[in-house]
């Protein structure tokens, strides 16, 4: 590591402890939900606030890749707000190696059909019973794998949650393994090369909550421009899968709003319950727009996610944003290919590419002068 690297890593570990410094209590641990409940024995953190609202709100925070519950509880600004705004946050610690979350599997994407989402989902009505907290303020929100898993969530668990905010994601079912694999990395979705309509998305969700007929969680999604680990591309099949959902036209933002809700960023609006927000220039890591996400949620007012929208599969259609899909073919979804993707030539692999990672069989070298990087290990890329 070069000192410049050294620097960057030294200046952001001191904003992470600082996010922490102060706080009125500490990250706590519920070892008792019981395997039926948590069949995947993801960890159970939460931070309570000395003093809390009555019938709290709760903020369901997901790690990324590699994270933990403690990583997030340090890394994002959630605890803080939690002691301004007298809500509870829960930290779910990934149990897989690696450690991502489980978004891939049949069981994970399936209501009530086990999981790390099911574990999840049960942590949220722990909080509900145990904690008195306000099963109508149940929020969920997560960067990267935990963007991912917000999506899945916010899909199979309509039910539960009130609203979400993700951070660099993928549409729920975009990492859908064709061979059932847990927590499996899935390169075509993350280099952007699924591509499907509003009505396949839509019905993608319709069918992780069969005879649901209730609305869907309204939902915010934040992508970089500059993201080479989850390609921009899907931002557009999240939205697109959630105009699905809500009637909305993926094609046709109502408003665009420039430099908002900070400077760089685009914000288009869908309708009531859909917003996409591009970061010019940003990579990955999207930085946690802590007072956007209070306003999304409720907690100050200016801009609050409306009550749920959209419809489950079992009224029939969707017709809460007056709008329409762009398209209204269920084809599965095709991967586009471009050149420097599929059947590696010459064993050497091109910048953005694959080079590594558990079950790759293609090149492992880089052309240069790029470098084959670990972005987890089921994942290296040549940058
Ligand atoms: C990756 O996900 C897509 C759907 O988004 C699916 O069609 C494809 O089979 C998945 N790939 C693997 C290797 O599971």
């Amino acid at each position: 590591m070069g000192p410049f690297a050294r620097a960057l890593l030294a200046s952001s570990l001191f904003l992470l402890s600082s996010l922490v410094a102060g706080l009125t209590s500490s990250l706590q641990q519920v070892t008792n939900l019981p395997s039926t409940q948590n069949p995947t024995n993801a960890g159970f953190f939460y931070y309570k606030p000395t003093t809390v609202k009555t019938n709290p709100a709760v903020i369901v925070a997901i790690h990324f890749c590699t994270g933990t519950a403690q990583a997030y509880f340090t890394g994002s600004p959630y605890a803080q707000l939690a002691d301004t705004y007298g809500f509870i946050v829960i930290y779910p610690s990934s149990p897989n190696s690696g450690t991502c979350w489980d978004v891939s599997s049949k069981q994970t994407l399936t209501h009530n059909a086990g999981g790390d989402s099911f574990g999840i989902a049960n942590m949220a009505k722990y909080a509900i019973s145990t904690w008195g907290a306000d099963a109508t303020r149940i929020f969920v929100t997560g960067s990267s794998s935990g963007a991912m898993m917000t999506n899945v969530l916010t899909a199979v668990y309509p039910d539960i949650f009130a609203a979400a905010t993700v951070y660099s994601g993928v549409a729920a079912g975009c990492f859908m393994s064709s061979f059932g694999g847990v927590d499996a990395w899935n390169s075509t979705c993350a280099q952007g090369q699924v591509s499907a309509t509003s009505a396949y998305w839509a019905a993608q969700v319709h069918a992780m909550y069969p005879g649901y007929t209730g609305g869907y969680p309204p939902i915010q999604e934040y992508h970089g421009t500059a993201d080479t680990t989850l390609f921009p591309p899907n931002l557009n099949e999240e939205v697109k899968e959630w105009a699905g959902v809500f009637g909305y036209n993926a094609a046709a933002p109502t408003q665009v709003l420039q430099n908002n809700p900070a400077s760089g960023y685009t914000k288009s609006v869908y309708g009531p319950a859909l917003q996409g927000i591009l970061g010019q220039g940003v990579g990955h890591t999207v930085p946690i727009m802590g007072n956007e996400d209070m306003k999304w949620f409720g907690f100050v007012a200016g801009g609050a996610a409306p009550p749920k929208g959209g419809s489950g599969s079992g009224s029939g259609t969707t017709t809460s944003g007056g709008g329409t899909t762009s398209s209204s073919s269920t084809a599965p979804p095709t991967s586009t290919s471009s050149s420097s993707t599929g059947t590696p030539t010459g064993g050497v692999a091109q910048h953005w590419d694959q080079c590594g990672g558990q079950g790759w069989t293609g090149p492992t070298v880089c052309v240069s002068p790029f470098k084959c990087t670990a972005s987890n290990q089921w994942y290296s890329q040549c940058l």
